[in-house]
């Protein structure tokens, strides 16, 4: 064997156990308990986990890397961003690759992927953006794009004037097409006019501040556009991944499709489970703009309840970092500010740590962060501590107390909106298909050694 990790407590989504594990050629040979012993077991390379926990590596299904975006591009690239990953238990990643009118899905798809084989740290996977049909063409290539890999196409409800947003009818034909060949759709669920409504009103009355971001975005105007994306989805009976649900109303409207049987996914993200609309009104609020904003408190609790309840299916970032810089664009004017805040470093260590404090369990932070985003998105050899998949392992320190800086932080950014945050416990060890990329706060990776991941058509 290469290597054999001894005495760990193993988590899985479903079960807890003390177990070694034991990997050849990156993926997991066995698991048992006492393998040495018992089958004779020896490895080039053996690790005492006692007292830790063993977890199948984080999937962060939704990463923005080296994205042009409000006027820049987010801050951190392929190779940051997934060093990052790395550092945070993180062994794949999602990026969205966006088709642009004229471009095809595989050579928009392609021409990330050059650069992503050159420095990629973690295994990564593509959705494509879709914002433009190409007179139709596009859902032609939708079945090339399965068998080349990537199995789910993400449309925008907003970004407008950024030439993202596509409309209801495109969006069917999406949804439709999707379904066809075997494949997802992605939403981002905001409603454009509404928003361009009170940002012109906001302008004229000199309401500028990073606080009037969120009030031109509140809970209703999400929740309009998911109970519009979940209707269209049940009426055509196509699947379903919103993205970032971030408020009550939304999240209820889409649960109860979920649970009336229809193939409708839910993804929030730790922003949204972390902070309330109330960062808006800190003198540095600008660095939390995102959207969907952070909502009320009601609405946070509802995610957490769905959290708990099993409902939300996972947690992922929307990584999209920028300068201090470029957040000061928008000092005096939010809707300079480009849209978009860090996480791909924090999410597992965030989530596992709200389990070892007690709020769900370890099970649970394993299935929303790797089980669930693997089985949702068709990788069937990720998200899974089982014999013949991918060595994907984290080894975790619950005794470990973390406090998030953006000195700690392996990223290409000069803020975090996590500063200061304390955590219980913390990652220790990261190994992607068998090979340890993060050592005790160290990257400790290759640069290009990330592979893509080749997804199937998953239902
Ligand atoms: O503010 C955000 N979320 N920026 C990234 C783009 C998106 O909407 O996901
Ligand atoms: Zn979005
Ligand atoms: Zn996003």
């Amino acid at each position: 064997m290469d290597l054999l990790i001894k005495n760990g407590t193993i988590v899985t989504a479903k079960e807890t156990f003390v177990a070694d594990i034991a990997v050849k050629d990156g993926k997991i040979a066995c698991i048992g308990a006492g393998l040495e012993e018992t089958m004779s077991v020896s490895a080039k390379k053996v690790v005492d986990a006692t007292g830790k926990l063993v977890l199948p590596g984080g999937i962060d299904a939704h990463t923005h890397l080296a994205m042009p975006f409000g006027g820049t591009v987010s801050a951190d690239g392929y190779l940051s961003g997934t060093r990052a990953a790395a550092c945070g238990g993180i062994t794949t990643v999602f990026d969205y690759p966006m088709q642009r009118k004229g471009k095809g899905i595989l050579e928009t798809a392609e021409a990330k992927k050059v650069v992503f084989d050159q420095e990629a740290c973690v295994d990564y996977a593509f959705h494509c953006i879709i914002t433009d049909l190409n007179d139709g063409e596009i859902l032609d290539e939708f079945k090339a794009s399965v068998e080349y890999g990537i199995t789910s196409f993400k449309c925008f409800l907003v970004y407008k004037k950024e030439g993202m947003m596509v409309d209801d009818a495109t969006l069917i034909k999406v949804l439709l097409k999707a379904k066809e060949v075997g494949a997802i759709t992605n939403i981002h669920a905001e409603n454009p006019d509404v928003i361009d409504l009170n940002i012109e009103q906001f302008k004229k009355e000199g309401k500028m501040s990073a606080w009037y971001h969120y009030l031109s975005r509140p809970e209703f105007v999400e929740a309009e556009a998911d109970k519009r994306a979940v209707h269209w989805a049940k009426s055509v009976d196509a699947p379903l991944y919103i993205v970032h649900m971030a408020d009550k109303e939304g999240l209820e409207a889409a649960v109860e499709a979920k649970l009336a049987g229809h193939p409708i996914f839910i993804e929030t993200c730790p922003q949204y489970l972390e902070f309330t609309c109330d960062v808006y009104k800190r003198e540095d609020g600008r660095n939390f703009v995102c959207s969907p904003p952070m909502k009320g408190q009601e609405s946070q609790d509802a995610l957490w309840a769905a959290i708990r309840q099993g409902t939300i299916d996972t947690v992922a970032t929307d990584h999209c970092p920028f300068q201090s810089y470029e957040k000061d664009w928008g000092k005096d004017d939010f809707t300079k500010i480009p849209n978009g805040c860090a996480g791909i470093e924090n999410l597992y260590p965030y989530m596992l740590s709200a389990a070892n404090e007690g709020k769900i369990t370890f099970n649970r932070a394993v299935e929303l962060c790797s089980t669930n985003p693997a089985k949702i998105f068709g990788c069937d050899q990720k998200g899974s501590l089982t014999a013949g998949k991918d060595a994907d392992i984290v080894i975790y320190d619950p005794e470990k107390d973390f406090t998030i800086s953006i000195d700690n932080m392996h990223s290409n950014y000069d803020h975090t909106i996590w500063e200061g945050k304390k955590l219980k416990g913390y990652p220790v060890q990261t190994y992607v298909r068998g090979t340890l990329v993060y050592d005790n706060g160290e990257f400790v990776g290759t640069p290009g050694y990330g592979e893509f991941v080749k997804r199937k058509p998953s239902r």
